[in-house]
């Protein structure tokens, strides 16, 4: 198994995940209603009964249709999802034997997640699934800082009345339920802790909270293949940034770091009908690139709306995506950074022989590539498979700037003037042999 600092040998080996490199985060709820960001519940101090009348009693996603999400996140060129089963507002999106506040009892009635999982394993996606440690519906999650009834003056007098070893068997029950009534689980997404904040009368959550050990045992148990991420807070699994890309690979003692950029198309997670910070397709498929090229995966957040859909700027999005993914994949799927080091705006990602050019601010005619003038076998415009000339540097021809630029080990590639008709081309430079084991990944 190779090594990463945040992966213990105990757990399984995470190749597919590695290799996969491409996920869709599935944020779904009642917040869906709502449509104006996963939080409102307790950002708008809004009661858990209020809440539950609000948007339970009438929640019927009737356009929902778990083929189409998979056929969606298929063509988008996914590989893997993550799927909220239970959001920090406490709803479960299955068919739970703990809880009634669940979708079963809604007039949706259905049991959504016995529908999805099916529908994505089917596309041959795998699956993972995200779940809140945090709970704002239930009565024993005690209330601090961050809890819809903070301000409450009676909720607060009772707050000693509430017993989280309670809620720990409760989220140990749903979990339990989870991994063994729903098949084979990818990914086990946990979500989050936040034991460092300290709001006087009340303190943040973590691991001793929620009993993350049990969890994790729960997990390893029933599921010993899945893989999990790191908000148990256990200093294990798979770390999982959020709205951020780092300067490069992550690095610890030594060793890479297991990690996913967790990438939303606009501010925040759930549907948002009046967002305005949209992210283009050109930028998300940069964000993809560069995360890979950092040795990362990419998870891609959807947040479909109230009827269950997938609304028309996300679908654009997905598509956009995916007609690159399908002329692109191979310097995705499979792939990971490279030692060499990628000309001015331009990523490299690498699988063997195979270094793979992505360049994301088109240059005028010619590309100057560095340090791999002997290495190279041949280089094609990967989208039309069309053949690049390049050459190097030769003391005879006395061309003044090109002499000045072009050193022994350098390259000048010849692209054509026009950037070709796709959002960011790519160059597939294929190594001779004996580089094999020079910057190639897998490492
Ligand atoms: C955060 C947010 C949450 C979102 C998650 C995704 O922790 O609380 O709304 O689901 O990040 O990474």
């Amino acid at each position: 198994m190779r090594k990463f600092a945040n992966w213990p040998t105990t757990y399984p080996a995470p190749d597919w995940f590695i290799h996969d490199r491409f996920g869709l985060f599935i944020h779904f709820g009642l917040f869906s209603v709502g449509a104006r960001h996963e939080w409102y519940m307790t950002t708008e101090e809004i009661d858990p009964k209020t809440y539950r009348e609000t948007y339970f009693d009438g929640f019927d996603p009737d356009l929902f249709d778990a083929k189409r999400w998979a056929k969606a996140a298929k063509s988008a060129g996914i590989t893997y999802m993550v799927f909220t089963t239970k959001h920090h507002e406490g709803f479960a999106l299955w068919d739970s034997q703990f809880t009634d506040y669940k979708i079963t009892n809604t007039p949706f009635k259905r049991d959504l997640l016995a529908e999805l999982l099916p529908a994505f394993r089917q596309e041959g996606i795998k699956v993972g699934l995200y779940h809140s440690l945090i709970d704002w519906y239930h009565p024993h999650f005690s209330l601090d800082g961050l809890h819809p009834q903070r301000n409450h003056q009676e909720a607060r007098l009772n707050n000693d009345q509430r017993n989280m070893t309670l809620y720990q068997d409760f989220i140990a029950h749903q979990v339990e339920e989870l991994v063994t009534q729903y098949g084979k689980i990818d990914y086990m997404w946990f979500d989050f802790p936040y034991s460092h904040r300290d709001w006087g009368w009340s303190k943040g959550k973590g691991p001793l909270d929620w009993d993350s050990l049990r969890l994790e045992t729960i997990c390893r148990t029933h599921q010993p293949d899945m893989l999990l991420n790191d908000r148990l807070a256990l200093g294990r699994g798979i770390t999982t940034p959020e709205q951020f890309q780092p300067e490069k690979p992550f690095e610890k003692d030594g060793l890479p770091v297991l990690w996913e950029a967790c990438q939303t198309m606009y501010g925040t997670w759930g549907y948002d009908r009046d967002a305005q910070e949209w992210k283009s397709s050109d930028m998300l498929l940069k964000m993809l690139i560069d995360t890979v090229a950092k040795n990362g995966n990419f998870l891609l957040n959807i947040g479909p709306n109230a009827r269950g859909e997938i609304d028309p700027r996300t679908r654009e999005r997905l598509q956009a995506i995916g007609e690159w993914m399908r002329l692109n994949k191979q310097s995705i799927i499979g792939c990971g950074p490279s030692m060499y080091s990628p000309p001015t705006d331009c990523r490299y990602t690498q699988n063997g022989l195979k270094l793979y050019l992505h360049i994301f601010s088109y240059p005028y005619k010619q590309l100057y590539i560095r340090d791999i003038a002997k290495k190279v076998r041949s280089i094609r415009l990967l989208t039309d498979g069309s053949e690049i000339f390049y050459r190097g540097y030769d003391p005879q021809e006395v061309i003044t700037s090109t002499e000045e630029t072009i050193g022994p080990d350098d390259l000048l590639v010849a692209l054509p003037i026009v950037k070709p008709d796709t959002l960011i081309p790519v160059l597939e430079i294929t190594l001779h042999e004996s580089d094999e084991k020079n910057g190639s990944f897998p490492l």
